[in-house]
């Protein structure tokens, strides 16, 4: 008999007992019927033509060949893990959301990815990663779908599918499979010059990690909390590495790429297999929620930018053990389906223009990868908060629905549904003001500087990650092609730092440009910089 379908964390997985894969000591036709042979194709004697009549023939290839789905869009290769969650309770105060509740425990599983390679590439490439966290929490599901950098490319989800266009293999020769040494990305984040800060992280030490369990996370945009009493609060995610964060050098990357391409997902799996569970402390930046929605001048709805630690300390308020392996890749770590849309009561959304794009991006491509509506009953993405939806039919449909009248109220199935009130864990949107305002293709006023972050980040690096980013940029921008996009990009270094730009002109033999913009009298952060950089800082 197969065991119960339970994740290796022992919760249940949700599912049913006839979702079990397989169950019985015969092997057999997906059927059931049990098999004699599997080896040889049914013919017209041993030497003669192969028969069409041979049914398990043709259920074994056809089934082969409907094997693949399509890979992610973007994130397509990543490792993943089981884990759980416990809150601290500290986040009381500012968030009602029972799962961070003092020493409550939620399942999690999180998936750790790169952006731009396709799923058989390598991992120690310079690129960002993403780092999405699914907590089975009891009042529904909450995805955290962050990356290793606190930033993003681009200010509006308008241009996501630009930036990803640019930064994936040239739809002529479909290469090169890094992020960064070609045309097209640099053309894209030399002409978008809000791209400067993100190419500046990936540029920097945090484009090649020595390990998915060395990184930082970061929710990149600012949520909105609101806590038992209605007050609301501005926050910023962040996960914090209890083994610090830790960066590959160049060469070791180049060198990693060539010995062992799977050397993230080898050394997650291993460590993990070995006990050695990687921890993280989940932790919030705070901000009042005022009407301008800005900390100490920044607009908090740009994602372009980051709260310096110093200015916001990061409150920790639960902690990430990562402690079992997946048992299927495909079903778990392909299947998964993260969504920053998946939210429970005590964390709404803000306005942030990003946020807002993926709100719509991710149901939508996940109905053309999993093939249809329903997967949110795969069992890696079935919530543990009971489910009663008015969702019916469609393409792989596998719950089996009773009654009659799928919509409410109604009067002919007896047990209809009740709504939830807030008192008893409806989610309920804050209602926040809209103010009065012009419809309008255009962005705000305050999201127009995009060199003062950048420097901000440069000035806080120690000389040798200094170094390395230089060295990077000049290698990144030496494989272009096109002169007159080396030229911008250093334009773009000038208005970050001379010196900066400068070494990175002289690597490219070319003449460093003044800085057309006034350069931004900014105080470094050394919390930015990775350098003995560990958590909790003791
Ligand atoms: C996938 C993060 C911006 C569209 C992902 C994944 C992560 C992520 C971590 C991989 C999830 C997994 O492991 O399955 C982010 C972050 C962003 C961002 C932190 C900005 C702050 C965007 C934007 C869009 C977008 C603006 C579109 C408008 C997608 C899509 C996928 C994806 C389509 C593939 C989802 C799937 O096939 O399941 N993103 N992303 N992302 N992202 Fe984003």
């Amino acid at each position: 008999e197969a065991p119960e379908a339970v994740s290796p964390t022992g919760k249940p997985t949700g599912a049913p007992a006839s979702a079990r894969a397989q169950s019985g000591a015969y092997l057999t036709t997906a059927q059931g019927a049990r098999l004699y042979e599997t080896d040889h194709s049914l013919k017209a004697g041993a030497r003669g033509p192969v028969l069409l009549q041979d049914h398990h023939l043709r259920e074994k290839i056809t089934h082969f060949d409907h094997e693949r789905i399509p890979e992610r869009v973007v994130h397509a290769r990543g490792a993943a893990a089981h884990g759980i969650f416990k809150g601290y309770g500290t986040a009381a105060k500012v968030t009602k959301a029972a799962f961070l509740a003092k020493d409550t425990e939620t399942p999690v599983f999180v998936r750790f990815s790169t952006v731009l390679g396709s799923r058989g590439s390598s991992d120690t490439v310079r690129d960002t990663r993403g780092f999405a966290t699914k907590f089975y929490t009891e009042e529904g599901t909450f995805d955290l779908v962050g990356n290793n950098i606190p930033v993003f490319f681009i200010q509006d989800a308008i241009k996501f599918p630009d930036i990803i266009h640019a930064g994936k293999p040239h739809p002529d020769r479909e290469i090169p499979q890094a992020q960064s040494a070609h045309d097209t990305f640099w053309d894209f984040v030399t002409l978008h010059t809000e791209a400067a800060h993100h190419t500046l992280w990936n540029m920097s030490d945090r484009g090649i990690p020595r390990s998915y369990r060395m990184m930082e996370g970061f929710g990149v945009h600012t949520f909105r909390l609101v806590n038992a009493k209605g007050d609301t609060t501005l926050v910023k995610f962040h996960w914090k590495p209890k083994l610090g964060v830790h960066s590959l050098t160049w060469e070791e990357a180049q060198i990693t790429n060539g010995m062992d391409p799977d050397f993230h997902r080898r050394d997650l799996a291993d460590a993990i297999e070995a006990g050695a569970f990687p921890q993280w402390e989940l932790g919030i930046q705070v901000f009042p929620d005022n009407a301008e929605q800005t900390f100490e001048g920044i607009d908090l709805l740009d994602p372009t930018n980051i709260v310096p630690e110093e200015l916001a300390p990061v409150q920790p308020i639960g902690l990430l053990t990562l402690n079992a392996n997946p048992t299927n890749y495909f079903a778990e770590t392909e299947q998964v389906a993260f969504h920053p849309g998946h939210l429970v009561p005590g964390i709404d959304i803000t306005d942030d223009p990003l946020l807002t794009g993926r709100l719509f991006s991710y149901l939508d491509t996940q109905i053309s990868r999993l093939g249809g509506p329903n997967f949110a009953q795969l069992p890696i993405n079935r919530t543990h908060a009971p489910v009663n939806d008015m969702l019916r039919d469609g393409m792989h449909q596998t719950a089996v629905h009773s009654g009659t009248a799928p919509y409410r109220p109604n009067s002919l199935d007896g047990g209809c549904p009740f709504l939830a009130g807030a008192d008893n864990g409806a989610y309920i949107e804050v209602p926040v003001d809209v103010p009065a305002a012009r419809k309008v293709r255009e962005a705000p006023e305050s999201f127009s500087d995009h060199f003062s972050q950048p420097r901000l980040f440069w000035l806080s690096m120690t000389p040798v990650e200094q170094e390395h980013i230089i060295a990077a940029y000049t290698f990144e921008l030496s494989k272009c092609y096109e002169q007159a996009i080396k030229e911008r990009a250093l334009q773009v270094l000038a208005n970050i730092d001379p010196q900066l730009c400068g070494q990175v002109a002289d690597g490219l033999g070319l003449p460093a440009p003044e800085p057309t913009v006034k350069l931004a009298d900014v105080a470094p952060s050394p919390a930015l910089s990775q350098v003995g950089k560990v958590w909790p800082v003791e």
